[in-house]
């Protein structure tokens, strides 16, 4: 069950604005590290790359069609509620990579990477706005301007950038696709026009991804010895706040014919098969000790919820249990052995999902 009513534009920026451990965060880094970047051990795939980004073959998606409005229907208000919360957390998570970008853009001179930053932060602020509109039609919308002067920043150092940024930029890949396949399949299932649009933007996200695995190729020391550590980190942290988040809106799921379980670990099989161009470690998700764990993370989340809801004495006793619940179960999930494997001489994959 969603915990937030959104209802006004207030509780969009309060939904925006939240800080727990899953909802999407702003970020900030050191400036200068990624300055020093130097590109020239993967030069001949960054250049293919950047020329993609030049020709822009996105350049005319972000934008309505006449039939658009047309096929917003009124929703059953648990199912508007549960959209609305994946809107505001799609647009929240879209415009954070941008401010990201543009922050890095701004604080560079480094020619590569100001001009990555420049096509993605390009491409993120149309995917962020693209949604905004969809939630301008309930009346509602994000004040980017505010929530990007607002929001709590977390400083993250470069290396967890590269983890993180390449992780969510390589899940939204495959959320985004698993959803428009599904919808593809059961187009009687597509309950708003804007996952039509899926198909086409997932690919931005692909090569955003790309981007941030070559980055991570240069500099091979991330990618052995002590950092694996980081590695298997991110990956659990990633994959465990999507799995706990889209437990939270059994409605949304209902209504695509999704069920959450089957999702997620498709999500997971998708995004782990990619992310062996970059990681040499993958988690084992598809053991069911694993899935156990993943499960009781959701336990532990809900019970959390609830305790925080009764408050008092009581309430804040059972919030510290489930706390404790959840980092034991995530300590556990972290020390399940991991999958080994040889990183590939070609580093770019294709979005062949
Ligand atoms: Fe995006
Ligand atoms: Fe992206």
């Amino acid at each position: 069950m969603t915990t937030h009513a959104i209802q006004s534009r207030d509780d969009v920026m309060r939904v925006a604005k939240s800080e727990t451990l899953i909802t999407p965060r702003f970020y900030t880094t050191d400036f200068k590290a990624m300055d020093a970047l130097d590109m020239n051990p993967v030069r001949a795939e960054w250049d293919a790359m950047i020329a993609e980004y030049e020709g822009d073959n996105n350049h005319d998606h972000f934008q309505r069609d006449a039939t658009f409005k047309d096929e917003i229907r009124q929703l059953p208000p648990a199912l508007q509620q549960e959209f609305l919360d994946f809107l505001v957390s799609s647009i929240t998570s879209e415009y954070s990579g941008c401010v990201l970008y543009n922050e890095i853009r701004k604080h560079v001179d480094n020619p590569d990477i100001k001009q990555l930053m420049t096509y993605l932060t390009r491409d993120e602020s149309r995917h962020a706005n693209f949604i905004n509109a969809s939630l301008r039609d309930y009346g509602l919308g994000v004040d980017l301007a505010n929530l990007k002067a607002t929001k709590k920043y977390t400083y993250f150092k470069p290396k967890y950038i590269f983890y993180a940024t390449y992780l969510s930029e390589k899940i939204g890949y495959a959320r985004y696709i698993t959803i428009y396949r599904q919808l593809e399949r059961h187009p009687d299932k597509r309950f708003h026009p804007i996952f039509k649009w899926f198909e086409r933007w997932c690919n931005d996200e692909f090569r955003h991804g790309e981007s941030f695995a070559l980055m991570m190729r240069a500099q091979p020391h991330l990618l052995r010895g002590a950092n694996l550590l980081w590695v298997r980190f991110f990956l659990l942290a990633v994959y465990a706040t999507m799995f706990v988040r889209d437990h939270t809106r059994p409605a949304l799921h209902i209504a695509m014919g999704i069920d959450p379980d089957e999702y997620d670990y498709r999500v997971f099989d998708i995004t782990t098969e990619i992310s062996k161009q970059v990681f040499p470690v993958s988690l084992d998700t598809n053991h069911e000790a694993f899935r156990a764990g993943l499960r009781r993370l959701v336990d532990a989340s809900s019970g959390y919820t609830v305790a925080k809801a009764q408050g008092g004495v009581i309430g804040l006793a059972k919030r510290a249990g489930w706390a404790l619940v959840g980092v034991a179960t995530f300590a556990k999930l972290y020390l399940h052995p991991v999958h080994r494997h040889d990183l590939p001489q070609r580093m770019r994959v294709a979005p062949a999902w």
